[in-house]
């Protein structure tokens, strides 16, 4: 793997040098602690039980011959648990109506949490749990998600739809069209620790140990569901082992708090991995139509991209695949529309890159058939559409590398050399092939507080409200902090993830470290003109705040945009229809890198969720109960790492012009195009297209 950047920023301090994490050695030694190993003294344990139909109503729960079980203490469930007001505004909007757990007899899909048995020991629990039973007076119920089907509609919400040009007129004009269907498959995030809180009242307040990606979110809806003062609710969320979208206010918290307050005693709650898939969110399968129509010269006149996903029956949440095109690629008419159809099924929510990822594989899919159609290579396709401004919004771009990471990739990858016609190299029962695809996210960023105080021994402490999801957050703030001080990075200490520090933005949307690390570098600012007046540090030390609410709102509108170029060689095994990935090269232009070491991670770990998302993930729903088949590690497959070959990642030199510190955002980038990229080096290596994702075995046969 390289090691180099191509970056050629002049970096003096510590950004932009490799750090390894400031927590690894806890991590790696097993003193960091996460969420379902904190100790507590009379820590009692509850397990959950979800609903065993996909519609109906409860109409028993049997919790007498549980409740006489060994160790058991407590069986909640509608009847009888606090009850809690979900009728308010979080900080994404309205909560999922999960969060009004066991507030009603209602079950609205299968998995829906029923009831908490809560016993001295996790085994006793489990054992209850598992005895419990429960009556339902079931009802039909519908979960098959396809194209078009009765019932989908467009949503009102703002950017659902857009539309410039007569799309039609454009189509009939056209030289070369392609019009084709694209689907990909559920799928889910299966962090590698499942979400666990523990929940206590501490001298009046709630205090919650989780695992999350905004302890200052995650507080807020808690206090608001409780009806809490919120300074009353503490939340921490100091070790996080992976979250991908699905890390925010769930039932684990909600039910340990519950639990907490019926005994008064501190409760965990643990969620097993198969309760996972139904319990956090996922990203709905989608349908999508893309229609392009070009001149013979490969310029597009017409742009049509229709995407369908699934939510459930007590919430919409759309998974917004039409909206990855609008920043890409100009065109005469420009069509984009995300529909959705409510099932019985758990509402789905943000998952890495949503709306991106599943959108990216169809658009960039799109593309390649039409380089094919235009007899043109892939990039120059790209580079011919490349527009002035915004296609979409007409908004002027903050920056726009987009070109410069191809040129760079196809340099890297070979690509000068690539025979474009499809099926021609065979290496013994192999066919070989490379694809392209284009990679973009947004670049976002939230109001955030922080504080930087200078200590009375010369180092400094920062505190802000922010969550290390495992990408090296904490490594990249103290990185950050430091160089604002103009110090070693030894001399700063970061703590994060404690809801008393503060509000802040959430891990999420690409915009964590960006959203903090402006809040830092601005409370850095500040300390910098207190500590300017020479005054002496107190024994509590100095300590300034920052706020940028004010600064945030001052940005004036524009496309900002993180950018990349993917490259995959794939190997198809022609007698068994196996796709293996060979190499793949991501180029990204995304801003000032922080920590080279994490951040090429980051890019690396999306890709490789690239290759699951091409080849291997599925989250398959049985009609008849409404339930999953094989939810768990082993039904559902992820790439391992017999799976992962040479993954190479680089950038080239991209900082923002409005961040403090240069920061776009690297979060997501990774997995978009990375599906397209594999699946177009598919059709280079076999000659056929594959428009389902994933490209199984007994497609490719
Ligand atoms: Mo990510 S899907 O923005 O948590």
């Amino acid at each position: 793997m390289t090691t180099t950047t191509t970056g050629t920023t002049a970096v003096t301090g510590a950004v932009g040098t490799a750090h390894t994490r400031v927590e690894g050695l806890a991590k790696v030694t097993g003193a960091a602690r996460y969420a379902g190993e904190i100790p507590f003294a009379e820590l009692a344990h509850g397990w959950l039980v979800l609903s065993t139909v996909a519609r109906g109503r409860i109409r028993s729960v049997e919790s007498a011959p549980v409740l006489a079980m060994p160790g058991v203490l407590a069986v909640l469930h509608h009847g009888n648990a606090p009850r809690v007001d979900g009728d308010y505004l979080g900080m994404l909007g309205r909560p999922d109506p999960i969060v009004e757990v066991f507030q009603h007899d209602r079950v609205p899909f299968m998995g829906w949490p029923v009831a908490l048995v809560v016993a001295e020991t996790s085994e006793q629990a489990r054992e209850a749990a598992e005895t419990l039973v429960v009556h339902y007076d079931a009802e039909s119920h519908d979960v098959a998600f396809s194209a078009g089907r009765p019932g989908t509609y467009t949503p009102d919400a703002a950017g659902m739809q857009t539309e410039k040009g007569d799309l039609e007129a454009e189509l009939a004009a056209s030289t070369h069209v392609v019009d084709a269907e694209y689907t990909t498959p559920e799928e889910h995030h299966s962090a590698m620790e499942p979400h666990a809180a523990t929940a206590r009242w501490d001298s009046g307040r709630l205090e919650v140990f989780d695992s999350n990606q905004g302890s200052t979110w995650v507080a807020d809806e808690l206090a608001k569901l409780f009806s809490l003062d919120p300074a009353s609710v503490r939340v921490r969320s100091e070790h996080v082992g992976g979250a991908f979208g699905a890390k925010g206010i769930r039932v684990h918290q909600i039910l340990a708090a519950m639990a907490a307050t019926v005994l008064d005693r501190p409760v965990r709650v643990v969620m097993t991995r198969r309760q996972t898939f139904s319990l956090v969110g996922y990203r709905s399968p989608t349908a999508q139509r893309v229609r392009l129509g070009a001149d013979s010269d490969g310029r597009l006149r017409a742009f049509d991209h229709q995407g369908q996903s699934l939510t459930s029956t007590v919430h919409e949440f759309v998974e917004q695949s039409a909206g990855f095109g609008r920043p890409l690629y100009d065109a005469d008419a420009h069509h984009t529309v995300n529909r959705v159809v409510p099932l019985d099924v758990p509402t789905p929510t943000f998952m890495r890159a949503p709306g991106e990822a599943p959108g990216s594989f169809a658009l960039e899919s799109a593309l390649d058939e039409l380089a094919e159609k235009c007899g043109m290579d892939p990039i120059a396709l790209r580079a011919r559409n490349e527009p002035a401004v915004g296609p979409v919004s007409g908004l002027p771009f903050s920056s726009r590398n987009l070109l410069s990471c191809f040129q760079e990739g196809a340099r890297r990858f070979g690509w000068a050399d690539r025979d474009p016609r499809p099926g021609l190299r065979r290496e013994g029962r192999w066919l070989l092939g490379t694809g392209t695809a284009t990679a973009t996210f947004p670049v976002l960023v939230g109001p955030s507080t922080a504080a930087v105080t200078a200590e009375a021994d010369g180092t400094f402490t920062v505190r802000i409200t922010a969550a290390d999801v495992g990408t090296g957050a904490r490594t990249a703030l103290t990185l950050i902090a430091a160089d604002a001080l103009k110090v070693a990075p030894e001399r700063v200490q970061v703590r994060i993830a404690d809801s008393d520090f503060g509000p802040a933005m959430l891990a999420g949307g690409s915009m964590g470290t960006r959203s903090w690390g402006w809040a830092v570098t601005a409370a850095v600012r500040e300390l910098r003109e207190q500590l300017a007046l020479g005054v002496d540090i107190p024994e509590q030390g100095i300590t300034a705040r920052s706020d940028t609410t004010e600064a945030l709102g001052a940005l004036t509108q524009k496309e900002r945009h993180s950018f990349g170029a993917q490259f995959a060689e794939v190997a198809v095994d022609v007698t068994s229809g196996e796709v293996r990935v060979r190499r793949m090269l991501g180029i990204f232009a995304a801003g000032r890198i922080i920590n080279p070491l994490t951040a090429r991670s980051q890019f690396i770990g999306g890709m490789t969720w690239g290759i699951s998302m091409a080849l291997h993930e599925e989250a398959v729903r049985d009609p008849a109960s409404g339930g999953h088949v094989g939810a768990d590690l082993a039904g559902y497959h992820i790439a391992a790492n017999a799976d992962v070959p040479l993954i190479e990642a680089d950038w080239i030199d991209d900082p923002d012009p409005e961040d403090p510190v240069g920061i776009k955002g690297i979060g997501e980038i990774g997995i978009v195009g990375a599906a397209a990229a594999i699946a177009n080096a598919v059709w280079h290596a076999t000659g056929a297209r594959h428009r389902h994702l994933p490209i199984r075995p007994d497609r490719v046969l």
